[in-house]
């Protein structure tokens, strides 16, 4: 299939990108390298020994000259800002980034006949999360933060959609907390200035670049006291888009009237919590390399414990992730030193 990914050359896109071509599709990529760089492309290039058509646009834009040279059988929209801290202070940026661009990017897919599309969303649309590990019945909660609110609006814009329109294939993908890199070393997560992120945090710290973590809060009620996450690899996650792909191709083929397209969501994670003094244990031990710590006050907007079911993609997708903490550990590492 030929795939367009809105946002490939970020973190998710990039390794989905690697797996898609893995698979046996193509892919071309519109980012307007907001939060990403061309090396990244070129990097895909070198591991996949494929060329990449690349766009380097605005979604917000007109983006139609895409389609002139090529038709799709299928988008993933990964591309918006996701910083959380950074949409408290910039919220209009936020709202005006990710839903202008999803507005124009679903008109423009719908002009070129292209009604097949998965979305990148987040578990923090489960807010304070109603039960644990969490469902996708679970209902979707308070966000804390515009980046949030964000990613429960555009879900609720695919769902009216597909009221409106049955003929289109919705999936959505509620990711957990995406850690590590590819193999190679040569893709992975570039965040811009002071990480908001565990993982990113943990590898500067051992790198030398920062001094110390600070662990929000040791009083969460949890075995140690520090919050637990549902943390899964990267690669994991990519391959999660590959068997979601395939689901969309087959309801796609399988429909016989413009009313019986696919809606779904699925969760993206592991189904296991680590907890903050678990993941900094485990770094140290599998990398052999020490990360000082102190243990600050809670951080606002947090939650203690948050962690998935995700057997509704195994059941569905035939999907589930394959790496333990220790290969986010190390491949987290592998970047951070080869960058
Ligand atoms: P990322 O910032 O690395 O990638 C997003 C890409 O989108 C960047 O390359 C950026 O340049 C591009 N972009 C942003 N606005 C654009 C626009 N208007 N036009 C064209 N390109 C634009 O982020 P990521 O971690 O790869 O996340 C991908 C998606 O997954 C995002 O939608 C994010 O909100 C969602 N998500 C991420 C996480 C996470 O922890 N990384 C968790 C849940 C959901
Ligand atoms: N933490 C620290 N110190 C840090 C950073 C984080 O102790 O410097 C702790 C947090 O308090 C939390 C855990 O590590 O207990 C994970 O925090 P992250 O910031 O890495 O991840 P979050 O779970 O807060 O949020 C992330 C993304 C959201 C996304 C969510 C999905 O940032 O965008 O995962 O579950 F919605």
């Amino acid at each position: 299939m030929k795939i367009l990914l809105t946002g490939g050359a970020g973190y998710i896109g990039s390794h989905t990108a690697v797996e898609l071509i893995k698979a046996g599709h193509s892919v071309v990529i519109i980012d307007n390298l907001i939060n990403s760089s061309e090396d990244v492309i070129k990097n895909i290039k070198r591991i996949t020994g494929t060329e990449i058509s690349f766009y380097k646009l605005d979604l917000r834009d007109d983006f139609s000259c895409v389609f002139s040279g090529h038709v799709f059988d299928a988008c993933i929209h990964f591309a918006g800002l996701k910083a959380v801290g950074e949409s408290v202070s910039l919220p209009l940026r936020y709202y005006n980034n990710n839903l202008i661009s999803t507005l124009n990017l679903i008109k423009t897919l719908e002009n070129h006949n292209c009604k097949n599309i998965i979305f990148s969303s987040s578990a923090t649309v489960y807010g304070t999360p109603a039960e644990i590990p969490i469902t996708e019945q679970c209902p979707k909660g308070t966000c804390t933060n515009p980046y949030g609110w964000t990613k429960w609006v555009i879900e609720q814009i695919l769902t009216d959609l597909h009221v409106s329109d049955p003929s289109w294939n919705i999936v959505i993908l509620r990711y957990f907390n995406p850690v590590g890199a590819h193999q190679s070393g040569l893709i992975g997560e570039s965040p811009k200035g002071i990480p908001n992120n565990l993982m990113p945090y943990i590898t500067q710290v051992a790198s030398g670049r920062l001094e110390k973590l600070h662990i929000f809060g040791n009083d969460y009620e949890t075995p140690d006291g520090t919050g637990i996450r549902d943390y899964i690899h990267v690669v994991d996650l990519a391959k999660g888009h590959v068997a979601a792909l395939k689901a969309l191709k087959k309801s796609s083929e399988n429909q016989t009237s413009d009313d019986n397209g696919l809606l779904s969501v699925y969760n993206l994670g592991t189904g296991r919590g680590y907890s903050v003094l678990e993941m900094v244990n485990t770094f140290e031990k599998v990398n052999g390399l020490k990360v000082p710590y102190v243990i600050e006050g809670r951080r606002a907007g947090d939650i203690g414990i948050c962690y998935s079911d995700p057997s509704k993609a195994r059941r569905e997708l035939n999907w589930k992730a394959e790496y333990g903490l220790e290969e986010m550990c190390r491949d987290s590492w592998n970047w951070e030193k080869n960058k």
